[in-house]
């Protein structure tokens, strides 16, 4: 990706073991006391959405720790935990270039060596959105990310508002169980015709990738729609499915606003101007197109990024 800092060129150091990882961090810490660790954990196929925290957390740190690890945890049955994309030699290329230092690719025999009898499981804030549509995604994120902090101990760590329930999610936990870490939400990054980037882009045909365009259109005109002084919560929600149920290939999981980050339901009747002064609002949908289901979304008010 385009860049204005200096790419690192140099060889990330890989390492695949809990004790591997330690040993490493214990190292470079003694040698550089106070050094700063950004992390950014990832389930590789890995892209430039990915490559921008990667290159925030390189320009915030002196250590950049990337993690991919496909989390069995986070997939419900029927989901695609068996066919999600790997390619580990290209993660490596774009790790380098962005400038991660350690890349952390353990097994899930590594992560899971004996049946866990432990879950982080968050309240509230996982019981709707991509939280109902998917029962016990968010048990599997809040367990995993647990451990990784636990594991490599950051100072910083990139999440993604593409998102933006798991960066709530992630903040909530952090928050409640005291993990020394700060988490820095990123903004979405897109394609040049506004199709957030994501992993799960490459199962589109041509013709869904042509018609997944209307999630990015809907939140241009949802944003001009929420201009409308006049303009209710439940209004926005009606036109927001009106539009994204015109086009033939999508099939809406959910489209919703709710606050951010409490994400407790607005009250449809309330003028978007008076929920604003409340708190922020998350207008977030999630939207299937054959087999593959897309997630977007736009925070109100809509800042800088
Ligand atoms: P994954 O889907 O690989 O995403 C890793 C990180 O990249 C997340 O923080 C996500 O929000 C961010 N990301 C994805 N697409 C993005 C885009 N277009 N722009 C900016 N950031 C983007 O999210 C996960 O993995 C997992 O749930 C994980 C947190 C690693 C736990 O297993």
């Amino acid at each position: 990706m385009s860049t204005l800092t200096p790419v690192k060129t140099k060889q990330p150091l890989i390492v695949r073991t809990i004790s591997e990882l330690r040993s490493e961090l214990s190292i470079r810490r003694q040698e550089k006391p106070g050094l700063e660790t950004g992390f950014v954990p990832t389930m590789g196929y890995l892209h430039d959405g990915h490559g921008s925290l990667i290159q925030r957390s390189a320009a915030e740190n002196g250590l950049t720790v990337l993690s991919i690890f496909v989390n069995p945890l986070q997939f419900g049955p029927n989901e695609d935990l068996d066919r999600y994309p790997r390619d580990e030699e290209r993660d490596l290329k774009l790790a380098r270039q962005e400038g991660a230092d350690i890349v952390f690719i353990p097994s899930v025999q590594e992560m899971y060596p004996k049946r866990a009898l432990t879950r982080v499981l968050v309240s509230e804030v996982t019981e709707s959105l991509c939280g109902a549509s998917r029962p016990g995604h968010f048990d599997g994120v809040g367990t995993v990310v647990s451990k990784l902090f636990h594991l490599v101990e950051p100072t910083r760590a990139y999440f993604g508002l593409k998102d933006a329930q798991q960066v709530a999610v992630v903040q909530q936990m952090v928050d409640d169980l005291n993990f020394n870490v700060q988490i820095v939400p990123c903004p979405t990054l897109r394609e040049a015709d506004g199709l957030a980037l994501s992993s799960r882009n490459v199962y589109l045909s041509p013709e869904q990738r042509s018609e997944a365009l209307v999630l990015y259109r809907t939140l241009q005109q949802a944003a001009q729609w929420a201009a409308d002084s006049e303009m209710t919560a439940g209004g926005l929600e009606a036109k927001v499915r009106e539009a994204i149920s015109r086009s033939p290939l999508a099939s809406i999981d959910y489209a919703e606003l709710r606050r951010y980050p409490s994400l407790e339901a607005v009250d449809p009747q309330l003028r978007l101007e008076e929920a604003l002064k409340q708190s922020p609002l998350l207008l977030a949908f999630a939207v299937r197109f054959g087999g593959t289901r897309l997630i977007d979304n736009a925070i109100f008010p809509i800042k800088g990024a």
